[in-house]
C-alpha cells in the first residue's frame, strides 16, 4: 500500500518505520528540514531501540523515504497518517493547532480519493473537525475518508508495540475506508476494534487515565502501607496474580510522568468539566500524582532536619522512566528542580537523558556525572528516580565507600530492602517501613510514629 505520515516523532517516525517494514511504500513528512536530513542519515532524533536500523535497511531497500513536502507525500499515497504533536495547553485541554493545519493542508493538495487516519491523540469529536477542515480547503472536488486509529505504544518499546500491538482501533463511518484499513492490518493476530469516530478517540484517553489511575491508586496504597507496616510490592503482587486487576502498572513510586499520562489525563478532565461533568475520579488521580513526588521530597528535607542547603544529593535517574532519553514531564527532573530550590546541591547520571536533562534544565546547576558511581563521590545521599534496571544492581560495599553518610532513597523501589538494610544503610523507599521510616519516626517531634502526605 502507499502510505503518507505526517509528523516524525516518536508515532511518526516509528508508524513510518514499520509499515515501511511490513512491504509498504511509504513517505515520512516532516516541516522540521534538519530532522529529515537526521533520519535519511539514520541518525534518529529519538532513542527507540532498533529503530534506527529499520529505518536504514527499509530507506536503501527502497520502500521508505523522507521528504519536507507535505504536498509530494500526500499525492503519492492513498493512506495518508496524521501524526503531529497534540501538547498541553495553557487551560490544560489538548492544543490541536498542528492538527489543524495539517487538515488544512491536505485538503489543499488532496488529488484524488484517500483516506486521511488521525493517529494523534485528539479529544472526542476532532476527527469529524478535521474532515470539515480537509473538505473546506478542497481545490479539487475529491473524495475522502476520515478515520481514528490511536495508537497505545510505549516510549522505549515503540517498534516492538507498532510491530505487534495488543489491539487496534479503527473508528470510522465509511465501510469503503475500514476495508482498506482491515487490509493494512491484515496480518497481525490480535483483535481489531471497528467502531465510530468518537469511541475511537475516547478508547485512547479512557485506557491513559485508566493506566495513570492505576498508578495513583497503587500511590495512594503505598501511603497505607507505609503507615501500617504492610509493604506495598508485596500487596501489589498478591493483587497483580488476580486476572481481572492484573499485575503491570502497579508499581509505587513518585508518580507518572512523561509526554503522555499527564497531558493526557488532564485533557480527559478538561473534556468531562467541557460537558458540565466533574470526573472526581480524575481529579484525584492528578492530584495524587503532584503529591506523590512532593511526600518524597519532604522525607529527604526530613532526613537533613528541614535544611538541604549545603548538601549533596547524588541523583540517578532523569528521564521520566526507563528504556528512554525523554525528560518531558518527567517527575524525576521536578523533584531535580524542587531538591536545587531547597538549596542542595545536585550531583546527577542518566543513561540516555544527560543531553535533553541539560537542554531542558538550563539555568538549573547541576554537575552532570560520567557514570552511575560518579554521582556518589562525596554526596550525603543517593536518591533513585528512574527506574533503570542498571540501578537495580549497586555494588552496595561501592556505594557505601563513596557516599558520605550511607543513605540511600529509593523513589522507584528497585532495590532490595534486606540487603540494603543489612549492607549498613540507612534506607527509604516507598510504600514500605523501613530503617528510614523508623528514623523519621523517632525524630518526629510529634512523637505520632506517622509521616504525614505533606510532611508535617
Ligand atoms: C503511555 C502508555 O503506556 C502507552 O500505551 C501510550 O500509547 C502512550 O502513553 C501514549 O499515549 O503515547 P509512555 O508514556 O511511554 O506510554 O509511558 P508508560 O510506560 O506508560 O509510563 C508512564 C509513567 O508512569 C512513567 O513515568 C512511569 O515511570 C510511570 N509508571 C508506570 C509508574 O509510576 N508505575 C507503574 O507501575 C508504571
Amino acid at each position: 500500500m502507499k502510505i503518507c505520515v505526517v509528523g516524525t516523532g516518536y508515532v511518526g517516525l516509528v508508524g513510518a518505520a514499520v509499515f515501511s517494514d511490513w512491504g509498504n511504500d511509504v513517505v515520512g513528512v516532516d516541516i522540521n528540514a534538519e530532522k529529515i536530513e537526521r533520519i535519511k542519515k539514520g541518525d534518529m532524533p529519538i532513542f527507540e531501540p532498533s529503530l534506527s536500523e529499520i529505518v536504514l535497511k527499509n530507506i536503501s531497500e527502497g520502500r521508505l523515504s523522507f521528504t519536507t513536502s507535505l504536498s509530494e507525500g500526500v499525492k503519492k499515497s492513498d493512506i495518508i497518517f496524521i501524526c503531529v504533536g497534540t501538547p498541553q495547553s495553557e487551560a490544560g485541554d489538548a492544543d490541536l493547532s498542528f492538527v489543524w493545519k495539517v487538515a488544512e493542508d491536505i485538503g489543499k493538495c488532496l488529488d484524488g480519493y484517500k483516506v486521511i487516519v488521525v493517529k494523534s491523540t485528539v479529544p472526542v469529536g476532532t476527527n469529524e473537525i478535521v474532515k470539515k477542515k480537509i473538505k473546506e480547503n478542497l481545490t479539487y472536488n475529491v473524495d475522502f475518508d476520515v478515520v481514528s486509529n490511536p495508537e497505545f505504544l510505549r516510549e522505549g518499546y515503540s517498534v516492538e508495540d507498532m510491530r505487534n500491538p495488543e489491539r487496534t482501533v479503527i473508528g470510522s463511518d465509511s465501510e469503503k475506508a475500514l476495508s482498506i484499513m482491515r487490509e493494512l492490518y491484515s496480518h497481525l493476530e490480535r483483535p481489531i476494534v471497528e467502531c465510530d469516530l468518537r469511541s475511537a478517540e475516547m478508547i485512547k484517553y479512557a485506557s491513559n487515565a485508566f493506566l495513570a489511575s492505576k498508578i495513583s491508586f497503587i500511590n495512594e496504597m503505598a501511603q497505607l502501607c507505609e503507615r501500617s507496616g504492610a509493604d506495598v510490592s508485596t500487596v501489589a503482587k498478591g493483587m497483580g496474580l488476580d486476572s481481572r486487576i492484573g499485575p503491570k502498572f502497579l508499581n509505587a513510586g513518585i508518580g507518572y510522568g512523561g509526554s503522555c499520562f499527564p497531558k493526557d489525563v488532564s485533557a480527559l478532565y478538561k473534556t468531562s468539566t467541557n460537558q458540565d461533568y466533574d470526573f472526581r475520579l480524575l481529579r484525584g488521580v492528578i492530584e495524587v500524582n503532584k503529591l506523590q513526588r512532593e511526600y518524597f521530597v519532604n522525607k529527604i528535607s526530613r532526613y537533613f532536619d528541614g535544611n538541604l542547603s549545603g548538601k549533596t544529593i547524588g541523583v540517578l535517574g532523569l528521564s521520566f522512566k526507563e528504556n528512554t532519553d525523554d525528560v518531558r514531564e518527567s517527575v524525576a527532573m521536578g523533584v531535580v528542580k524542587h531538591l536545587r530550590g531547597l538549596g542542595a546541591k545536585i550531583k546527577a547520571f542518566d543513561p540516555e537523558a544527560m543531553y535533553n536533562a541539560k537542554k531542558v534544565l538550563g539555568e538549573v546547576s547541576v554537575d552532570y556525572c560520567l557514570d552511575k558511581y560518579e554521582v556518589m563521590h562525596d554526596s550525603d545521599a543517593l536518591v533513585i528516580l528512574t527506574e533503570w534496571k542498571d540501578f537495580s544492581n549497586l555494588d552496595l560495599d561501592k556505594v557505601k565507600s563513596l557516599l558520605k553518610e550511607p543513605v540511600i532513597f529509593d523513589g522507584r523501589n528497585v532495590l532490595d530492602r534486606k540487603k540494603v538494610e543489612s549492607a549498613g544503610f540507612v534506607y527509604f523507599a516507598v510504600g514500605k517501613r523501613t530503617n528510614g521510616t523508623e528514623l523519621l519516626d523517632k525524630k518526629s517531634s510529634s512523637g505520632s510514629g506517622v509521616i504525614l502526605r505533606d510532611g508535617k
